[in-house]
């Protein structure tokens, strides 16, 4: 547990986002497998804060929704209108103390829009408030580019934070300046609903600027702080989709870095891609052009890639994945799966079984040592050990109204190119004969034969085909043009 607890965090979710051009709200988009509003709120929990507040106002219902989700502690605020970030506050700590919550120690505030800022720089944030004594300490940063950001204002003589000035309000001198304020904050909770009503609506956008705050406390005597960050992407605020990209990239790199680190290989991490959710062990390796999602997990030594895209997929010990769409399956130790293969919801494949080239596997248990090697559909259905499905084979699960259920034993070699008409069950150790139609069920040890049996009509191609090029082939292998009339089949 942390040593300088929050009492509050207060996260700032409220803006429309108008330059996502989205019907979807701004912190709800999604990158590396968490909203932008899901990454701020797991970095500010890192905190351990006493009380999680989520200011909402646009799309107010979508967001508290989606809030519930992710984190059912989460208290919202709602704020009507949108009167700017020091507004936004205030409505904020009133939610708390409405409902009785006596505030006593540091409110750290962050915004919905900043999801790579970690839970450590938000710890370091809070530390250095702690330690220096602050009524007031800023997160900012060194940027190449200052613009649109609000400017931090230093004393030319001691350094010291002087005042927030907004860019729309920057006189040409401080334009200049290029260390800016990140939209976080960690305040005295007591001088900060204090300053928050001292807080004006002169400036160019009429709103109430917590940024504003800071100068008020200095004014009034009070220390006042900064932190500044090592690495300036960290505060990047997404604005429009150009930024939500670069947020993922830079995310997406550090989820590898982590990945590699902790002993995974990432054979080509510019076009691998990880959710924030995904975990390994050491020494699994994944190959170029691959997206891992989900709660999917990498155990030891598997290969996945290239080419893959797994979703909620759990890959076993050894096992290799290659060219894979795969989505809430489970690949036991050693299986072999692929390329080209698409697993989806309810695939149990078990140790040691393959599932081939142009292979779907839907709800499905595969026992182990299993082959389904080429070309099959197997759709809702439970298969024993150590059996062998035959090539281009379908499990006929659905009668138009319902699906149903095959069962095929162990130790059982079903001829290529069956159909199992579910339900259907086929015992241990049986035999289905290729090109079968399997309506009934087989019992162990059996050999199935469900087909029209074959015959063949001599001499019909030089009877009804003659001159043609397949008639002196015929001729040629033998096959008299004169021979017997048509046996009957
Ligand atoms: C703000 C800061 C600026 C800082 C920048 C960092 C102010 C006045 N300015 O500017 O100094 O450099 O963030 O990204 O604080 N929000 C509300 N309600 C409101 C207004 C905003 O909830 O009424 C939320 C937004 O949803 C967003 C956050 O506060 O999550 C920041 O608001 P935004 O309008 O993006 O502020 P900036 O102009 O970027
Ligand atoms: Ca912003």
């Amino acid at each position: 547990m942390s040593a300088n607890r929050p009492a509050a965090v207060v996260v700032l979710a409220a803006g429309e986002g108008t330059r996502m051009k989205s019907a979807t709200p701004k912190v709800l988009h999604d990158i590396c497998g968490r909203s932008l509003l899901g990454h701020v709120v797991a970095a500010s929990r890192s905190l351990f804060p006493e009380n999680l507040v989520v200011v909402v106002g646009h799309a107010r219902e979508q967001v508290s929704a989606h809030l519930a989700e992710v984190d059912s502690k989460v208290r919202t605020a709602v704020q009507y209108e949108q009167n700017g970030t020091g507004h936004a506050v205030r409505m904020g700590l009133e939610e708390l103390s409405g409902s009785g919550v006596a505030l006593d120690g540091t409110v750290v505030v962050t915004c919905g829009d900043t999801p790579l800022l970690t839970g450590e720089t938000l710890q370091a944030l809070a530390d250095t408030h702690a330690s220096d004594g602050n009524a007031v300490t800023v997160l900012t940063a060194e940027v190449p580019d200052s613009t649109g950001y609000g400017r931090i204002v230093r004393d030319p003589e001691s350094g010291a934070v002087t005042a927030i000035v907004e860019h729309k309000d920057a006189t040409p001198e401080q334009l200049a300046v290029s260390e800016i304020n990140s939209g976080v904050f960690a305040f005295d909770a007591q001088l900060l609903t204090d300053a928050l009503g001292k807080v004006r609506t002169d400036n160019s956008q009429g709103e109430e600027y917590l940024t504003d705050v800071l100068g008020i406390l200095r004014s009034a005597g009070h220390r006042v702080g900064a932190s500044v960050t090592g690495d300036h992407r960290e505060i990047l605020g997404i604005n429009n989709r150009v930024q939500l990209a670069e947020a993922r990239r830079l995310l997406n790199g550090r989820l590898l870095e982590a990945a590699m680190l902790a002993g995974v290989t990432v054979v080509d991490p510019a076009s691998t891609w990880l959710d924030a959710t995904v975990s390994y062990e050491p020494d699994a390796t994944v190959l170029p052009g691959t997206q891992l999602t989900g709660s999917t997990h990498l155990a030891s030594g598997c290969e996945v890639g290239p080419n893959s895209r797994l979703t909620d997929t759990v890959v076993g010990e050894g096992a290799t994945v290659s060219n894979t769409v795969a989505l809430g399956a489970e690949v036991g130790p050693g299986a072999n799966v692929g390329p080209f293969t698409y697993l989806r919801p309810g695939t149990k494949l078990g140790g040691k079984t393959k599932a081939g080239s142009f292979v779907e596997i839907k709800n499905a248990e595969i026992g182990e040592g299993t082959k389904v090697p080429h070309l099959s559909y197997v759709g809702d259905a439970s298969i024993g050990e150590q059996s062998n499905i035959g090539a281009a084979s379908v499990f006929v699960n659905y009668d138009g109204v319902n699906k149903h259920r095959t069962t095929i034993g162990s130790h059982c070699r079903t001829g290529a190119d069956n159909m199992f008409v579910a339900p259907v069950t086929v015992g241990d150790g049986a035999y289905t004969a290729a090109g079968s139609v399997i309506t009934k069920d087989v019992p162990p040890g059996s050999l199935a034969v469900a087909r029209g049996q074959q015959r063949n009509i001599a001499g019909w191609v030089a009877r009804k085909r003659p001159g043609s090029a397949a008639a002196q082939a015929a001729e040629s292998a033998g096959g008299s043009a004169d021979s017997q009339a048509p046996e009957a089949g």
